[in-house]
């Protein structure tokens, strides 16, 4: 797990780094493919119930599960993208949002409030934390500074499979759910919208999107759970990929 996850971050890193204006998601989701496959793993997300890409490319109004294509990102964009790698059979799956060149300062709090919203979680997460405890900080994190979260998607165990038990809701009661061992890996991932915590699937069949149809965020790290707390396994360097 953890080398599948240094992977899964690796690669996170060299697509942030191409999000930039005129640039196609198409063109992102090939970078990122080569290089897991150059490294002798595989991406996690392709053919996994029919889904067609490396990764997920969701701009704006799009939430989660955009298909990456022709479009090409605009100068203002809040670019999300998620992508999961399968290293010895072995999972690690992350997201990040992030905007394309210049964007008004209520985008980067969104953005910014997503991760915080990650961060809260690890806060209570450690061996015997229930899931009710990790939705529970998410919610009031996020509430709290006025965002939503929503409700149609959740969190998730992940290891040899994509998706494995316990399901983590963004929302939820503390102390609720069952209690989780150390040794777990988990799925966290806030997804916050604006007004609405409604969504609503596009006529792909894939692309999420938020019913006030405004931008949102999405933070996902792939996290090892311990005795006295958690370890973020999908670390994106700040520095650029080499
Ligand atoms: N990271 C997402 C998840 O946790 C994306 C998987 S959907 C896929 O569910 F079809 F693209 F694989
Ligand atoms: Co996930």
């Amino acid at each position: 797990m953890r080398a599948a996850c240094r992977l899964t971050g690796a690669a996170m890193r060299l697509a942030l780094d191409a999000v930039k204006p005129g640039v196609t998601t198409a063109a992102i989701d090939r970078l990122v493919e080569e290089f897991i496959q150059a490294r002798g793993a595989t991406p996690a997300f392709k053919g996994y119930q029919g889904y067609p890409a490396a990764t997920c490319i969701s701009i704006n109004e799009q939430l989660i599960h955009g298909i990456p294509g022709q479009r090409e990102i605009r100068d203002g964009d809040v670019v999300s993208i998620d992508l999961g790698v399968r290293l010895n059979g072995l999972i690690g799956d992350a997201a990040r949002t992030v905007v394309a060149g210049m964007a008004p300062p209520y985008l980067h709090t969104l953005i910014a409030t997503a991760e915080g919203a990650f961060n809260a979680a690890t806060a209570v997460v450690r061996e015997g934390v229930r899931v009710g405890d990790i939705s529970h900080a998410v919610q009031e994190y996020c509430e709290g500074r006025g965002y939503q979260v929503v409700r149609a998607y959740v969190g998730h165990g992940v290891g040899r499979m994509l998706h494995e038990p316990p399901q983590i809701p963004n929302y939820g009661a503390a102390g609720s759910g069952a209690a989780i061992p150390a040794g777990a890996t988990l799925a966290i991932e806030p997804m916050l919208t604006m007004e609405s915590y409604e969504v609503r699937v596009a006529k792909d069949k894939w692309t999420v999107l938020s019913a006030d149809g405004l931008p949102c965020a999405h933070h996902e790290n792939t996290v090892l759970v311990t005795a006295t707390g958690c370890e973020v396994l999908t670390t994106v360097s700040w520095q650029t990929a080499a």
